[in-house]
């Protein structure tokens, strides 16, 4: 892939681990190819005001929540949902990161376990906490989160969802079969294709939605119009118009 909107630079701050809390069985996703994805999504839309993202595959949140805030100045909320109950404890307190009082709060966390420890992780967490605090509040201040249970295969589901939030961008790592899995409840089988027929017919015709898989290509059915493919290492996008995946006349 190439960079045009995240030059490279120490993503430390926001990769997960650090401010951002991480467990083990949610897969990590770069830090630098989120902010870059983000930033082809809103090329797609402009010009555009504030924009609403969505993760409807969010894992603890960690992807939608650096993407959020290297991109605050350009966001008007995000979502986050996830079929699996379990992880979107964690994607609440990652996504909590997005406001003042959730920043200094982890920051007096990270600075207790330096005392507690005299760990220099900590103690350099806790000052990157405070760095993005005042980030954050340079680039617009507290934004917006909604952290729900849905099933993105159901696009019942997604419409309730997406309807109350009103996304215009969708951004979603997908289960790659190793740490993750795909479940649903509605009977169709797990893909990328499923799953962007799914989002799309929850959307505004002009939302665009960004799907990553781990794979050599994102297999989408024959004829649907393509914004962009690109390959980052083990993985590879696709970014569409919901409406390239809508029945025309809608
Ligand atoms: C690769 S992980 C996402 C990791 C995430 N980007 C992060 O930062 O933690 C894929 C997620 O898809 C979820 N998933 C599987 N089937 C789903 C479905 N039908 N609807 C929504 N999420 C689903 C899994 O529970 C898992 O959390």
């Amino acid at each position: 892939v190439e960079y045009r909107h995240a030059p490279r630079a120490d993503h430390t701050a926001l990769s997960p681990g650090a401010v951002l809390v991480s467990a083990p069985g949610h897969p990590a996703f770069p830090v630098r190819l989120g902010l870059e994805l983000l930033g082809r999504c809103l090329d797609h839309l402009a010009p555009a005001g504030p924009v609403t993202v969505w993760d409807p595959c969010c894992g603890s949140g960690a992807l939608l929540t650096a993407m959020a805030l290297g991109w605050r100045d350009r966001l008007r909320a995000v979502a986050a949902s996830d079929v699996d109950p379990e992880p979107l404890a964690l994607a609440r307190r990652n996504l909590a990161l997005l406001s003042a009082e959730g920043l200094a709060e982890r920051a007096t966390e990270l600075s207790r376990l330096e005392q507690l420890h005299g760990k220099e992780s900590h103690r350099a967490a806790a000052q990157a906490a405070a760095g993005l605090a005042a980030g954050l509040a340079s680039k617009g201040g507290d934004l917006p989160a909604v952290v729900e249970p849905v099933d993105a295969l159901d696009p019942a589901a997604c419409a309730t969802f997406a309807r109350r939030v009103r996304p215009d961008v969708v951004i979603t790592d997908v289960p790659y079969g190793e740490q993750t899995q795909w479940t649903t409840t509605h009977g169709t089988a797990g893909s990328p294709d499923a799953l962007v027929a799914s989002l799309a017919s929850a959307l505004d015709p002009h939302a665009v939605i960004a799907v990553v898989a781990q794979d050599r290509k994102v297999r989408l059915s024959d004829g649907t119009g393509v914004l962009e493919r690109f390959r980052s290492g083990h993985r590879a996008g696709v970014i569409v118009r919901a409406g390239a995946r809508q029945p025309s006349g809608r």
